[in-house]
């Protein structure tokens, strides 16, 4: 399947000079999304991951579909003031803006293997927080997926410790 035909590109969103990658024309089509779930299920499953970790809003979009096809659990990443008990946290800087990421303390049980997926590789600034806050807590990130890399903002060299799979490339 050609996954890129339902992603819409948006000019200039959410500022000036951003070509935004809207995904949910692809969420919307129920056949596309479940072959990019396929996809990242079959990926998430060569790394024998005991766990996935997603940060919101997008990457629960992607991880919870694979947590359910793989029975394997769950962990949200979320912005600072959204989960409810005892957090820690990684300040970040994002493609467009700044912000703080926090996880549950007692949410990653010590040499868990983790994936983590989200919707988008751009600067790689999130996944980089998201990494730290897991390896904090004493997961090993055994690989990172994607539904779309942009290449032209390099997240990958920020990564370059980690296994990383992307579905769609821009
Ligand atoms: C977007 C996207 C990724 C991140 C990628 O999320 O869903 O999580 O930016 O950018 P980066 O690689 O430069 O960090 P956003 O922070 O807009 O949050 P949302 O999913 O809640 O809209």
């Amino acid at each position: 399947m050609e996954f890129k035909e339902h992603i819409k590109i948006i000019e200039n969103y959410p500022k000036e000079g951003i070509r935004f990658k809207d995904i949910t024309p692809l969420m919307q089509n129920g056949e596309a999304y479940r072959k990019a779930m396929d996809e990242m299920v079959k990926y998430v499953k060569g790394k024998d991951a005991d766990i996935i970790v997603g940060p919101e809003a997008r990457g629960f979009i992607v991880g919870c579909p694979v947590s359910y096809a793989l029975e394997l659990g769950f962990v949200p990443v979320r912005k600072e003031g959204k989960l409810p008990r005892e957090v820690i946290k990684v300040e970040y800087g994002l493609e467009y803006g700044k912000d703080a990421l926090t996880i549950h303390k007692d949410s990653i049980v010590p040499g868990q293997k983790v994936v983590i997926m989200d919707d988008l590789l751009a600067t790689g600034g999130t996944i980089d927080a998201t990494i730290q806050l897991v390896e904090k807590l004493g997961g090993k990130v055994v690989g990172l997926a994607f539904m779309i890399e942009l290449t032209y903002l390099n997240g990958r060299d920020k990564l370059k410790d980690y296994d990383i799979f992307t579905l769609m490339q821009y």
